[in-house]
């Protein structure tokens, strides 16, 4: 997954594929509305923190939106692995006050932002078989890439599966020590801040349940999905569902408390998004249709509304800041 994102010139990532956007392969919520940014903005103004720390920006529009809708200057950094998605943020962020990191801050104070990032970092793939916990791995032969798959022996993904994935013959699914190391690094460093996930995924105990046999790994390409990530390599976006509750005990492990989790849909009414639209002059009856119609795909039941998560988690001053987010609060089911 690593190989196939993120190669330098090959991967996904790392490579010319317009990726976002109607001529891409997905879009994501900032895409779909500017409206996404804004009530971001309005969530986290209680903080009144300086600066914001972007993960994983793509094309830059939540940036763009987020900087537009925020009621005092902030400073925005971005930190994105994919060079090729640099230009682009570049380009659409011009002359505001942006700058662009090469590597994650030794200390971090303000708000952190990642949106539809954890899902991108690359996993494990886990199966039970014959008593025994294995881990996929990908080789080639006659020019093609197959799988194969190693018994886990000892080790950290060995105990994680053991903890997660249900001992049924032939289970799979997937286990991403590296996005929960991700979510640590940034709650170790965070001084004073809150740092928000926004993505699809559940909580373990709705994760890997019984059903849900095959995983959650999933490939993307020209706006089908299909799950076989060993097709097109390179030219396709391969996600996995993020498990909340590990990223939530991550940060928690990390120092960090659990400020909300909630469904998009929850979060963004709870941000008065609805208000906004409301208080919004659009130059045409048309505009203002399309836009509510956009605003329902990240609303709705059946779009993102429910499937998409918003995880935030903080420390210091921000904790008290965000207590607006108490009585959407649903991290009992994580
Ligand atoms: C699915 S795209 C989402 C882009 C954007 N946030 C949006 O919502 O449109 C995933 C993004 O995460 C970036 N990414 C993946 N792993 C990362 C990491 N460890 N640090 C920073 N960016 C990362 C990718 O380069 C890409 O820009």
């Amino acid at each position: 997954m690593r190989a196939a994102l993120y190669a330098p010139g090959l991967g996904y990532y790392a490579a010319g594929a317009t990726k976002l956007g109607a001529s891409g392969d997905f879009v994501t919520a900032p895409e779909i509305s500017s409206f996404f940014g804004a009530a971001l903005a309005d969530v986290f103004a209680p903080m009144n923190a300086k600066n914001v720390l972007e993960l994983g920006a793509g094309s830059g529009k939540l940036a763009r939106n987020f900087l537009d809708a925020s009621p005092d200057n902030k400073q925005y950094s971005i930190l994105d692995i994919s060079a090729d998605l640099r230009q682009r943020q570049q380009a659409i962020l011009m002359g505001s006050a942006v700058n662009w990191l090469d590597a994650l801050p030794e200390k971090i104070e303000g708000i952190v932002l990642a949106n539809e990032v954890l899902d991108a970092v690359p996993c494990e793939i886990v199966r039970f078989r014959n008593e025994h916990y294995e881990q996929a791995r990908v080789c080639t032969a006659n020019g093609a890439f197959e799988w194969m798959w190693q018994t886990l022996l000892t080790g950290s993904l060995l105990d994680a599966a053991k903890h997660r994935i249900p001992p049924i013959e032939g289970y799979t699914s997937e286990i991403n020590l590296e996005a929960e190391a991700l979510v640590a690094t940034l709650a170790e460093r965070l001084t004073d801040g809150a740092l928000c996930f926004v993505d699809y995924g559940f909580p373990q105990r709705e994760y890997y349940v019984p059903d849900r046999s095959a995983g959650t790994l999933a490939c993307h390409y020209q706006h089908r999905v299909h799950f076989d990530p060993l097709r097109l390599a390179g030219l396709q976006d391969v996600t996995a569902h993020v498990d909340f509750t590990a990223m939530a005990e991550a940060a928690v492990d990390a120092g960090a408390s659990v400020i909300c989790y909630a469904t998009q849909a929850q979060f963004l009414l709870r941000a008065n998004l609805l208000q906004r639209f409301e208080n919004t002059v659009f130059s045409s009856e048309v505009e203002r249709i399309k836009a509510l119609g956009d605003i329902q795909k990240l609303l709705s039941p059946t779009e993102m509304g429910e499937l998409f998560k918003v995880l935030t988690v903080g420390k210091g001053s921000a904790v008290d800041a965000l207590a607006h987010l108490a009585d959407i609060d649903q991290s009992y089911r994580l």
